[in-house]
């Protein structure tokens, strides 16, 4: 640096320290006006030509997660047809999984009786299979979706509509 050192002269109201008045070394400028140019081309890109900006791939994952599962996850319940099969199959996964709430005969326990009237949560098939789903965790009715899957959790409640159906 070939400048002399400049000093500002007001030390004495910075507890004696001495402040100088330089002019920025070359390679700071250089560093400082590179990052402004570099800031405009990244604005530049980002926001108008880059294909990849974060909202661009997001747009693309869904797109290519909704073509490769898109429509699976959607079941028109009220269209399930309620087969023997159906009901037969769901009959191992209450004893399994329910029957310490809901007892063997689903006269209920710690949780309320499914054969009887008295729905809390809609006792249509799509009600069963969406409060089975969800559970009520405040209550402490599991939430079974996620342990059980979408085809049990069909097959279970096909059994718990076909009980309760038969006893009214
Ligand atoms: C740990 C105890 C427990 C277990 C295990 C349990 N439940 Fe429940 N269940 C409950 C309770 C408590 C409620 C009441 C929730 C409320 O009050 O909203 C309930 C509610 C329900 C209802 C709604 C009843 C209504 O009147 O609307 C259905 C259907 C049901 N359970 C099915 C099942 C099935 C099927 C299983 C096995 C996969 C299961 N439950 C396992 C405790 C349990």
């Amino acid at each position: 640096m070939a400048d002399e050192n400049i000093i500002m002269g007001h030390a004495e109201d910075n507890d004696g320290i001495e402040e100088y008045d330089n002019s920025l070394p070359d390679w700071w400028l250089a560093l400082f006006f590179a990052c402004i140019i570099w800031g405009g081309i990244y604005a530049v890109m980002y926001h108008g030509y880059q294909q990849t900006s974060q909202e661009k791939l997001y747009l693309a994952e869904v797109a290519a997660a909704e073509e490769q599962w898109g429509g699976a996850a959607e079941v028109d319940l009220a269209a399930v047809e309620i087969t023997p099969e159906l009901i037969a199959a769901g009959e191992p996964i209450f004893t399994q999984n329910c029957v310490a709430c809901h007892a063997a005969d689903l006269t209920g326990g710690v949780g309320p009786n499914l054969v009887d009237e008295e729905w809390i949560h809609g006792g249509e098939y799509a009600d069963i299979v969406k409060t089975v789903t969800d559970g009520v965790p405040a209550k402490g009715m599991l939430t079974w979706g996620p342990i059980l899957g979408d085809e049990k959790v069909r097959q279970v409640s096909a059994y718990v509509y076909s009980k309760s159906h038969q006893a009214n």
